[in-house]
C-alpha cells in the first residue's frame, strides 16, 4: 500500500495516481477474454459532449494526488521511517461487537427462508427512521417521516443538489468540506473556477477566520448577499469549530429574512461535549424547520465509513415559494434515483441506537476525542497557534504568513506525519494545517514525541 493514499475522505474524489491506473489496467489485460475484445482503436472517440459544467470543476489533479505523489516520494525518499497519517479523516477503531453482530446476524438470516427480504422502503426502515427521530432529535419535534435514511450523507447532498436543481444560488463557508462547492459546480450553480480569486464565479464564500472573536463563524453575516441556499456544517470539517446557540441563531434569523435554505451538515454532531452552549442539530434553534434541512451521517459517529449509513431530516414546514412542501419532492428524488440503503447496514443502525449500542460508541468518541486533546497539548506546548479538537475531532493550527503547502512538506519530511494542506479547502484554508484525531493511541503519542522534534 504505502504509496497511495486509500481514501481521503472524500477530498481525494477517487483521484487514484497513474501507476494505479497502469496497474489497474495491466491487471484487466491479463484476463485473456478481454484481451480478444482489446481489437477496437483506442483512441477511437464517441460524439458525446462533456457535461459542460465538468469542465468548471476546479482540477483535483492538483491537490490530492499531489499528497499522494508527495506521499510516493516521501516513502522512497524515507524507506525505513513509518508514516503516522493525520491527514485522512477516516476512522480507525473496530466497531463495537454488539453492532458488528447485529450486522453478522441479519446477513446470516438473509440466508434462510424466515430470514431473508429484498428491497426495503426507498426512504428507510421504518424502525429506524422512528429511532433516529426519538434519540438524535429527542425533544426537537422531528417526525420518523421526516428522517430519511440514506449510504451516506454525501450522497445526500448530491440528491439534494438534484432536488434544487441547477438556478439557485449557493453559499458555503471558507473554508469547507469541498462537496458543496464541487456539487454545485457539478450542477452548474457555481460558474467558473477564476484562478486569479481561487474562486468559482456564482459562488457566495462566506469567510470564516479567527479574527475578532469570530470563532470560525462567518464574520459579518448580515453583509453578506442573499443566496437560496446555505451549506453549514458544524461542528466544522476542516476548522473544527462548532458553532454556538446565538451563533446558529444568527444563521437561521438570517435565511428567515432572506427566504433561504441552509443545508446544515451535523456528520460530527456526535463529538460536541459542550451540549449546554453547542447544539447538535439545527432543529433545536427555534424557526429553523422553516428554513433547514439536515444532512448527517453514522460515518464519523459508529466508524461506518466503509459500511456507508447516512440520513437527511427534511421537516415537512418546509416550503417553496409557491409553498408546496419540500419534502414531498425529496421523497420523489429518493424514491427515484435511490432504492434504499443496504438493510444490513441499517441493521446496525439500529443496533448503534440501543443503548448498549450508543454506549459502546460513546467510548470509542471519547478515544478520539482524547488523541484530540494530546495533539492539542503538545501543538500548544509548541507554541502553535491551535483551533478546534474540543467538539470535534480536527485540530486546525494556524502558521501566519506562511504557505499551507510548505508547513505540510515541514511536517511531513521532518516528523513523517500526514496532514492536509488548509489550501485544499478553499482560500480561507492557507497558512492553516488539519490534524486528524482519528488514529490510534499509539500513532498519536509517537506523532506528539516526533512534533516536539519537528517544532
Ligand atoms: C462534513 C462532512 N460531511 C459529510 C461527510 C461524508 O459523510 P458520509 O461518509 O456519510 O458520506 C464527511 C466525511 O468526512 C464530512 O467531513
Amino acid at each position: 500500500m504505502g504509496s497511495f493514499c486509500p481514501k481521503l475522505c472524500m477530498l481525494c474524489s477517487a483521484s487514484f495516481p497513474p501507476q494505479t491506473i497502469q496497474a489497474m489496467a495491466r491487471k484487466s489485460c491479463n484476463n485473456s477474454e478481454f484481451n480478444n475484445t482489446m481489437k477496437y482503436e483506442v483512441s477511437q472517440r464517441t460524439k458525446v459532449n462533456r457535461n459542460a459544467h465538468m469542465e468548471n470543476l476546479r482540477d483535483h489533479a492538483y491537490l490530492f494526488p499531489e499528497i499522494c505523489a508527495k506521499e510516493t516520494e516521501h516513502a522512497k525518499k524515507y524507506p525505513h521511517e513509518k508514516l503516522i497519517r493525520l491527514g485522512i479523516g477516516d476512522t480507525t477503531e473496530p466497531i463495537p461487537q454488539v453492532i458488528g453482530s447485529a450486522m453478522a446476524k441479519y446477513a446470516q438470516d438473509l440466508s434462510t427462508t424466515e430470514g431473508y427480504s429484498g428491497y426495503g422502503p426507498e426512504q428507510g426502515n421504518q424502525r429506524l427512521r422512528e429511532a433516529i427521530a426519538e434519540t438524535i432529535y429527542k425533544d426537537m419535534g422531528i417526525r420518523g417521516s421526516e428522517v430519511f435514511v440514506s449510504d451516506g450523507a454525501q450522497s445526500d447532498i448530491a440528491r439534494l443538489q438534484m432536488l434544487f436543481g441547477s438556478n439557485v444560488t449557493v453559499a458555503v463557508q471558507d473554508p469547507s468540506f469541498p462537496a458543496y462547492v464541487d456539487t454545485s459546480v457539478i450542477m452548474g450553480q457555481g460558474g467558473k473556477f477564476l484562478e486569479e480569486s481561487g474562486k468559482h464565479e456564482k459562488i457566495v464564500y462566506m469567510k470564516c477566520n479567527s479574527g475578532n472573536n469570530n470563532d470560525f463563524f462567518p464574520a459579518d453575516l448580515a453583509a453578506m448577499p442573499r443566496t437560496d441556499i446555505i451549506f453549514f456544517c458544524s461542528p466544522n470539517n476542516p476548522t473544527g469549530h462548532a458553532a454556538s446557540f446565538p451563533q446558529l441563531q444568527q444563521l437561521v434569523d438570517f435565511a428567515r429574512h432572506n427566504g433561504s435554505i441552509i443545508v446544515y451538515d451535523s456528520a460530527y454532531a456526535a463529538y460536541i461535549s459542550d451540549i449546554q452552549t453547542v447544539p447538535t442539530s439545527i432543529f433545536q434553534i427555534p424557526g429553523a424547520k422553516q428554513v433547514a434541512i439536515e444532512v448527517s451521517s453514522f460515518s464519523k459517529l459508529a466508524g461506518f465509513t466503509g459500511v456507508r449509513l447516512g440520513w437527511t431530516v427534511v421537516p415537512e414546514e418546509l416550503l417553496y415559494s409557491n409553498g408546496l412542501p419540500l419534502i414531498k419532492d425529496f421523497n420523489r428524488i429518493v424514491t427515484t434515483c435511490f432504492n434504499g440503503a443496504s438493510a444490513i447496514a441499517q441493521a446496525g443502525g439500529l443496533a448503534c441506537l440501543s443503548s448498549t449500542g450508543y454506549q459502546s460508541l460513546r467510548s470509542i468518541i471519547k478515544h478520539y476525542m482524547e488523541n484530540a486533546e494530546i495533539l492539542a497539548d503538545t501543538l500548544t506546548s509548541l507554541k502553535l497557534n491551535v483551533h478546534g479538537g474540543k467538539n470535534a475531532p480536527y485540530l486546525w493550527v494556524h502558521f501566519p504568513n506562511s504557505k499551507s503547502w510548505d508547513i505540510f512538506d515541514h511536517i511531513l519530511s521532518k516528523a513523517h506525519i500526514l496532514t492536509v494542506p488548509g489550501i485544499g479547502f478553499g482560500l480561507g484554508g492557507e497558512e492553516y494545517v488539519r490534524f486528524s484525531a482519528f488514529a490510534s493511541r499509539e500513532h498519536v503519542l509517537e506523532a506528539c514525541a516526533r512534533l516536539r522534534n519537528c517544532f
